[in-house]
């Protein structure tokens, strides 16, 4: 339970490691967007340091920085309503990160899937940061007493481990400090899978760049891959129960519904029974439609950098009037003397 004191927030972040996805997308972002108006203060951040856990070209890593802040400014997200910031620019995340560090547990880092997928059979070699990253995940949350944090289904057990952190900092120093931060986890795409392959999930870092919607491909692009995604031969079923065994059905209607705005049952009302050869095309049309606008826009900020670089200062300057009290007072709480 989230203790009623703390200031209702919002944090989230994602990784400049390479283009956004329409997986980011629906399982992220659009939240974002809609909490900004809601009841929250609302801060979201382009985790650079997170990045560097595995190698970037440095090159690379500040124009996916750039390019990913315009991909949430152009999506919506509002320099007036939210905190647009990256992570470095704040040094408090890389500062409580050194003392979660100090709290987790090697077992609980152990434990967690993301780290086993991402290092595969070579955790002798991969680095120590990509271990520990969870620690720091759970102070760009904590840094501002977050209470919610959207994301799609492939962070839950991180947030699991921040609220571990966050008992156990809590309990080891008898205080009531950290809140317990809620998940959110919501909307029908919070987890969009590989077109290529139903039961992999839609990543970045996956090499067929036809496993993937990018934000930035062109309506042709669009529309080629929606025409090649793995199916089925079946027609769609006319409700939800029907596509249990379907991963790939599955998956295109769950994307159709999230950007229609619509329940599965409510799409399937109105496709079922139809062959994926009349749907593929009502797909693509609908994420053509919704997505085209925000790539003309990542395009139109990109062409202004030092634009998006003053917001992301005064992003900075603003989260850091929230995070640097909060570490102080972590600081005092740890017995560092000030
Ligand atoms: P990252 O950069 O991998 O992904 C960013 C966000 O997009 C969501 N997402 C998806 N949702 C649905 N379907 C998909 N195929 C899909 N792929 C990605 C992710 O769930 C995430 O919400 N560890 C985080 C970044 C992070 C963070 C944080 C998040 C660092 N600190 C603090 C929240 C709070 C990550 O690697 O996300």
């Amino acid at each position: 339970m989230t203790t009623p004191a703390f200031t209702p927030r919002v944090f989230s972040g994602i990784q400049p490691s390479g283009g956004l996805t329409l997986g980011n997308y629906l399982g992220a972002i659009k939240r974002f967007v809609q909490m900004q108006d809601e009841a929250y203060e609302t801060i979201y951040c382009m985790v650079d340091l997170h990045a560097i856990t595995v190698w970037q070209d440095p090159a690379d890593l500040a124009r996916n920085t750039r390019e990913l802040a315009a991909g949430f400014i152009a999506s919506g997200i509002s320099p007036e309503k939210s905190i647009l910031i990256n992570q470095s620019q704040v040094p408090e995340h890389a500062q409580l990160g050194w003392i979660f560090s100090c709290v987790a547990r090697m077992g609980w880092m152990q434990r967690m899937t993301q780290f086993k997928d991402k290092a595969g059979k070579n955790t002798q070699n991969v680095s120590l940061g990509l271990f520990g990253y969870p620690a720091l995940m759970a102070a760009d949350i904590l840094i501002y007493h977050a209470t919610h944090v959207p994301v799609g289904e492939d962070q839950k057990q991180h947030l699991e481990l921040t609220r571990d952190i966050a008992t156990k900092f809590n309990h080891d120093y008898g205080v009531d400090f950290f809140p317990l931060t809620e998940p959110v986890i919501e909307g029908a795409a919070t987890r969009v899978m590989s077109l290529r392959d139903g039961s992999k999930k839609m990543s970045k870092s996956d090499p067929s760049d036809a496993s993937r919607i990018n934000m930035t491909d062109d309506a042709d692009t669009i529309a080629k891959k929606i025409r090649k995604a793995k199916t089925d031969p079946d027609a769609l079923p006319s409700e939800a129960a029907g596509l249990a065994d379907r991963p790939e059905a599955r998956n295109l209607i769950n994307i159709y519904a999230a950007l229609a705005e619509q329940t599965v049952d409510e799409v399937l009302a109105d496709v079922g029974g139809q062959q994926f050869g009349s749907f593929k095309p009502q797909l693509a049309e609908l994420a053509v439609e919704k997505l085209s606008p925000i790539s003309t826009e990542m395009a139109r900020l990109m062409a202004d950098p030092g634009e998006i670089d003053r917001i992301l200062s005064d992003g900075a300057e603003q989260a850091r009037a929230i995070a640097a009290p909060i570490l102080a007072r972590t600081y005092e709480i740890v017995g560092m003397v000030r």
